[in-house]
This record gives C-alpha cells, sequence and structure tokens, in this order.
C-alpha cells in the first residue's frame, strides 16, 4: 500500500552521496544576504496508511483527525494531526537516534521520491530536481521518481524541487522556467490522482525571488508551501514563517530547520544552550502556529558539529536528546 521501492546498492550509495548532507551553501550574490536552507518529503493517496494513532491537530488547516487516519489530504495536512517529523538522511530510519524519536514524529524525509514509511512514520517524499536540474545525483533521484509512477504508486503527498534557487551539488539549480515546465510535466499530473503538492522548498528563506514567478507560471499551483529556515533565534525563524505566509497564504510545511548564523555568510550555531532554545523555542512557536502543518529540523553536512541530531552512530546527540525532550510532552 505504500511504495517501498527497492534500491539497488549502487543506486543508494549514489543518492546517499548527494543527499547525506544537511548542506553547505556557497554564499551567495552580494545582493542577496547569503542564507540558505536545505530539504524536504511525501506519501500516498487515499489507501489507508498504517500510521494510525490520532492527535490534536491544532492547524487550522486541519479537521481533527479521525481515530483511524485516512491519511494526508488538502484539507488535511497534518500527518495524523501530528506536526513533529524529521528531515534525515538515506537509511536515517535504521539509526537508533531515529527509532528513540520515532513514536514522537508522524513524518520524515530521506531527499528521495520514495521514503520508506517505516516505525509507524509516514515517509513524505520529494523530487531533488527534474531535467532542467544539471546536479550529479538528479536524474538518479529522478529515476526513482519516475519507477514509482510507472509502478501506478500515488503518493499522498509529493514535494517539489530541492532549493532550485541555489547551486548544485547541495541545491538543485534550476531556473524558474525549468522548474516551472517539470514542475507541470512531473508533480502536476499527480493532483489529479489526490496526492497534495508541496512547493519547491527555497535555498534563500524570506529573500527568495523565484516561488513568485514560479506560481505565475505553473498550470497547477502548489497546495502547501515547502519551508526551509536556517536562522539562529525564534524572532528570526518567526520572520521565515509570517514571510511566506504572507506571501503566498498557503499552508506552511517546516521541511527543515536548523540553528545557522545565515548573515553576513552561513555559519552554524556552535554553542549548545543557542541550539537548545531554539529547538525548543521553535517546536513550542510551530505546535501554536496555525499556518504550521508539519516541521522537522534537518541533519547533515553544513550545519556543524552541534547541531546535528544523530552522531556518526546514529544515536541522538545533545541536540536530538533536546528535540526527543520537547515533542515527547506534546
Ligand atoms: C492518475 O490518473 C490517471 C487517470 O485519471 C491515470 O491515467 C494516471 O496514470 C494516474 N497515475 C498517475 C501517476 O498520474
Ligand atoms: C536574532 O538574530 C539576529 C541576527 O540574525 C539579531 O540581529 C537579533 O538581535 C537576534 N535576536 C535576539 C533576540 O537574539
Amino acid at each position: 500500500m505504500y511504495y517501498s521501492i527497492l534500491f539497488g546498492a549502487a543506486v543508494l550509495a549514489q543518492l546517499a552521496h548527494g543527499n547525506a548532507h544537511g548542506h553547505q551553501h556557497a554564499a551567495l550574490g552580494s545582493d542577496h544576504i547569503k542564507h540558505h536552507a536545505h530539504t524536504t518529503r511525501p506519501a500516498q493517496d487515499s489507501t489507508p496508511t498504517t500510521f494510525s494513532v490520532a492527535r490534536r491537530a491544532t492547524s487550522a488547516y486541519g479537521s481533527p483527525p479521525a481515530p483511524s487516519a485516512t491519511g494526508i489530504t488538502k484539507n488535511n495536512l497534518t500527518p495524523n494531526g501530528r506536526k513533529a517529523g524529521l528531515s534525515g538522511y538515506i537509511g536515517i530510519q535504521d539509526k537508533q537516534g531515529f527509532k528513540d524519536l520515532a513514536p514522537y514524529i508522524s513524518w520524515y524525509s530521506d531527499y528521495t521520491a520514495t521514503t520508506p514509511s517505516t516505525s509507524g512514520v509516514q515517509g513524505v517524499g520529494m523530487l531533488w530536481g527534474g531535467d532542467g536540474s544539471t546536479c550529479a545525483d538528479t536524474q538518479t533521484r529522478l529515476t526513482a521518481f519516475d519507477n514509482m509512477i510507472a509502478a501506478d504508486t500515488i503518493p499522498e503527498i509529493m514535494f517539489g524541487f530541492y532549493e532550485p534557487d541555489c547551486n548544485c551539488p547541495d541545491s538543485a539549480q534550476m531556473t524558474c522556467d525549468e522548474a516551472a515546465a517539470d514542475w507541470d510535466k512531473l508533480i502536476a499530473p499527480l493532483s489529479k490522482n489526490g496526492t497534495v503538492l508541496g512547493s519547491p522548498s527555497m535555498c534563500k528563506q524570506k529573500d527568495e525571488d523565484f516561488l513568485t514567478p514560479f506560481k505565475a507560471a505553473v498550470g497547477t499551483e502548489w497546495d502547501v508551501t515547502s519551508v526551509h529556515i536556517n536562522k539562529p533565534n525564534l524572532t528570526e525563524v518567526q520572520k521565515v514563517v509570517d514571510y511566506y505566509w504572507d506571501t503566498y497564504q498557503k499552508p506552511i510545511w517546516v521541511s527543515e530547520f536548523a540553528c545557522v548564523n545565515d548573515q553576513p555568510s552561513w555559519s552554524p550555531c556552535t554553542e549548545q544552550t543557542q541550539i537548545d532554545e531554539l529547538i525548543t523555542g521553535a517546536v513550542k512557536y510551530f505546535e501554536e502556529s496555525e499556518h504550521v502543518v508539519a516541521y522537522g529540523p534537518s541533519n547533515g553536512n553544513g550545519l556543524g558539529n552541534t547541531w546535528p541530531l544523530t552522531d556518526s552512530q546514529g544515536q541522538l546527540t545533545a541536540s536530538g536528546q533536546t528535540y526527543l525532550s520537547a515533542i515527547k510532552g506534546l
């Protein structure tokens, strides 16, 4: 009932390579305030999901879920009424840190179009890039997406491209025209089959200038805006959410957030206390925000040594424990 595409080892290795990093981003042009962000997720349609436990939905977009959830729909975007999730990397679902978080998160992403659902956590897919993206890993990811569609697997939700507004290899690097054409060709048709469409995510956070022309160029708009937030404190986090709400008036899925001093140049937070404050404050804020339907901290390269939630053994770090504590009590 949900797709569990098996990757060949080589494919997996290749995907893991390009993905597993949260990414550093090269400094942008001087007319941009150099910020950056990172990735995303998805799943399937009207078949009952394996994710059952209903939780309170504080989102204005989701009616309180029935005890047996019917999955993500345009009117019920928060998976099982639980916003907390995780932006991971390929294979994270096998790590102890993931298993520790699993009872308290409803969704996760591994940056592929075919993120497998596991441990009661819904895999939420994303198509990294279309043909317009010339990054080394694009075609492998696109092939996995094409195979999923060819197998008639209809995801409940599918996110569009990964930061097309920044460069390969950490972002998909597409022009607005390329992204719009690929969106209409690859992603938009799923909408007719009930798939909820997540927007491309933006690298430049609230200084992006991509989604407005993208919206004007596509034949089918997205349903939920995928937002990446890399900021050093809650005030700045809120500004990003406000920007996307004010500009697009669509529900917001914070597909990545991390503690980063993004100005004047990219510099991940190093102080555990600052990181803990950001995690705790952001979780509370996202939970209370009627515009945010889901959120998940990102993990990977480019985020320093203190932020990542799992260590090299896959165990939760101090930051991971902070996130666990913050969502455990919800
Ligand atoms: C969606 O539905 C149409 C028919 O309504 C079908 O032709 C198409 O193959 C379906 N699947 C996908 C992945 O779009
Ligand atoms: C939050 O970070 C910004 C810089 O990104 C800084 O200007 C501001 O003073 C900080 N606010 C708080 C409350 O620390």
